[in-house]
């Protein structure tokens, strides 16, 4: 173990609630020196226009719900500045494909995860920045891949549900891998009172069980969070049976019976997924690209101009 770990609160019992319970540990990142103010208004500023997207929340453009933005050549003091006043988040993915420094960090968690948890063996990680407005919402949803959430500024508050029905369902679970879409699943209300509720703030992180759906509400002040994504050999094999077990109920009408990652039953699903993955009924559509509706104005600092708009 480094003498200077990322993971500051980590005990030997994490290791078995890792995956199984939702649990909060303290990091330090958020006095690193990769998210200074500084840092985080250098990297937005030249963050790849292919790698980010600019959402203005609660608004009812032609896209929908949300709408997509640009960033307008601003300074990054300027970008953060208009989303604390706004209503907008920008999602700034593949951080370690657009900085190396990242990419060491974010292999630096891993590392450490792996020497906590023998045999914890990360593949196809993944590292995100998400910088938000207050009281931005994230609705609930699952994701396919281990996920944790790490707060750098700002507080938010998390709901985790139960990874079972009637929270998440195969058929849910199913959708989401075929479609790629994690939102618009059914919620009550009811739910959170079966929610863990937790409120985090800068040094938390959060951890929750494979496809466990979750919502995030932010408090009244601008959010900075990380992302960690990875997939394990028992997640990628889960992965695998839910696109079979997916393909077996909407294509052929089967109900299937088991979730087993091992077995005769394992491998004839590995071989179906395999088989159909890159076909029209399994690929996943591109999911095509909003034509941005406004950008950053460089002349009203903290406001946002329309694109081709009157
Ligand atoms: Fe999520």
């Amino acid at each position: 173990m480094r003498a200077d770990p990322v993971f500051t609160s980590w005990q030997p019992r994490h290791a078995a609630l890792w995956g199984n319970a939702p649990i909060r540990l303290k990091h330090r990142l958020h006095e690193h020196e990769l998210f200074t103010n500084d840092a985080l208004a250098r990297l937005v500023e030249r963050y790849p226009r292919e790698h980010y997207s600019l959402v203005q929340w609660g608004s009812h453009g032609a896209s929908g719900s949300w709408r997509e933005g640009e960033l307008a050549g601003l300074p990054g003091e300027a970008i953060i500045d208009a989303i604390a006043r706004g209503r907008v988040w920008i999602n700034m993915r593949n951080l370690p494909d657009v900085d190396p420094r990242y990419a060491a960090l974010m292999n630096e968690i891993f590392d450490e995860l792996e020497d906590r948890m023998p045999g914890f063996g990360s593949f196809t990680r993944k590292l995100g920045l998400l910088i938000s407005s207050p009281l931005s919402r994230t609705l609930y949803h699952l994701d396919l891949p281990g996920q944790s959430l790490w707060q750098i500024r700002g507080s938010k508050r998390v709901f985790v549900y139960p990874a079972a029905p009637p929270f998440e369902t195969p058929e849910v679970i199913e959708r989401v891998a075929l479609s790629g879409v994690e939102v618009n699943m059914p919620y009550q209300p009811w739910y959170d009172e079966h929610a863990t509720v937790l409120d985090i703030e800068p040094g938390d992180m959060l951890h929750w069980p494979l496809n466990a759906p979750h919502r995030v509400d932010n408090h009244d002040c601008l959010n900075v969070s990380m992302t960690l994504e990875y997939f394990t050999e028992d997640i990628r094999r889960t992965h695998m049976v839910t696109k079979a077990n997916a393909i077996l109920r909407t294509k052929f009408g089967v109900t299937p019976k088991s979730r087993a990652t091992t077995g005769p039953s394992f491998w004839a699903k590995a071989a179906l997924q395999r088989a159909l993955r890159d076909t029209k009924w399994v690929r996943r559509e591109d999911r095509a690209r909003r034509a941005p509706e406004f950008r950053l104005d460089p002349t009203r600092p903290g406001c946002i101009a329309e694109i081709g708009g009157l």
